[in-house]
């Protein structure tokens, strides 16, 4: 095995072992998703591919949203741990930095840091909430909290309210128009865009049938 493929394996077997148990958003098979994903815009980019697995691997490692909002606890498990397998500084470095700029919202804007490597494993993030996979998670994140699915009452391409949110009445449809429609244009990398764009254009189609089946209409027919 090269080195390489040596510290990401152990990188594979010590996130999969974290993550046990984690929620089905943010599981092994999240961050193995992201992994393929960053790999195949990489192939198109001139990056440190080690910075770029190493930090897909690693990019929720410890999610704030599911420690109290601790932001710093993601970094500091990840330098621990590529500290022990001895990968060079200016490495670790790096992927605590994809780590801390990753998120969508996240208390450090990416405006103070900017690299090819976070750009490709950012987009690689997005992805996996696009597409058919990004509808899977939407709706198991709104089972999560139990929510509608959808509210007729409830204008789907307006924002729902602070109040709709905190009493859970915030249907799951509206966070397509909240977050996951303006993500296409968000995108870093060529490649990411592309498969952005697609990915975009099939979660339209859903909504669209999703409110004829609603309507009692055979989403196909006219
Ligand atoms: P990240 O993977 O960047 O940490 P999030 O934690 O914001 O992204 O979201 C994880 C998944 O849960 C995504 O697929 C996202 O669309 C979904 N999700 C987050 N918030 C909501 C929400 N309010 N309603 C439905 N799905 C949500
Ligand atoms: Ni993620």
């Amino acid at each position: 095995m090269t080195p390489h493929n040596e510290i990401i394996e152990k990188t594979r077997v010590f996130v999969q072992r974290q993550l046990q148990g984690a929620e089905a958003g943010h599981d092994w098979f999240h961050i193995e998703r992201v992994w393929k994903t960053a790999k195949h815009i990489a192939a198109q980019e001139t990056s440190n591919l080690l910075v770029v697995e190493l930090g897909a691997l690693l990019h929720d490692i410890a999610d704030a949203k599911f420690h109290n909002g601790d932001e710093t606890l993601g970094p500091r498990i990840a330098r621990e741990f590529l500290e022990k397998e001895q990968v060079a500084a200016a490495v670790i470095t790096a992927v605590e930095n994809i780590i801390r700029h990753i998120s969508f919202k996240g208390s450090y804007t990416s405006e103070n840091y900017k690299t090819i490597e976070l750009d490709i494993v950012q987009d690689a993030d997005r992805l996996d909430a696009l597409g058919a996979i990004g509808i899977a998670r939407a709706f198991n994140y709104g089972g999560f909290k139990n929510r509608k699915l959808y509210d007729p009452a409830i204008k789907p391409a307006q924002y729902a309210t602070k109040e709709q949110y905190k009493s859970n009445e915030a249907p799951t449809i509206n966070h397509f128009y909240e977050k996951l429609f303006l993500l296409k244009d968000k995108m870093n990398t060529a490649t990411g865009k592309q498969m952005a764009e697609d990915r975009h254009r099939f979660m339209e189609t859903f909504v669209e049938q999703f409110y004829q089946e609603w309507n009692g209409v055979n989403g196909s027919a006219p």
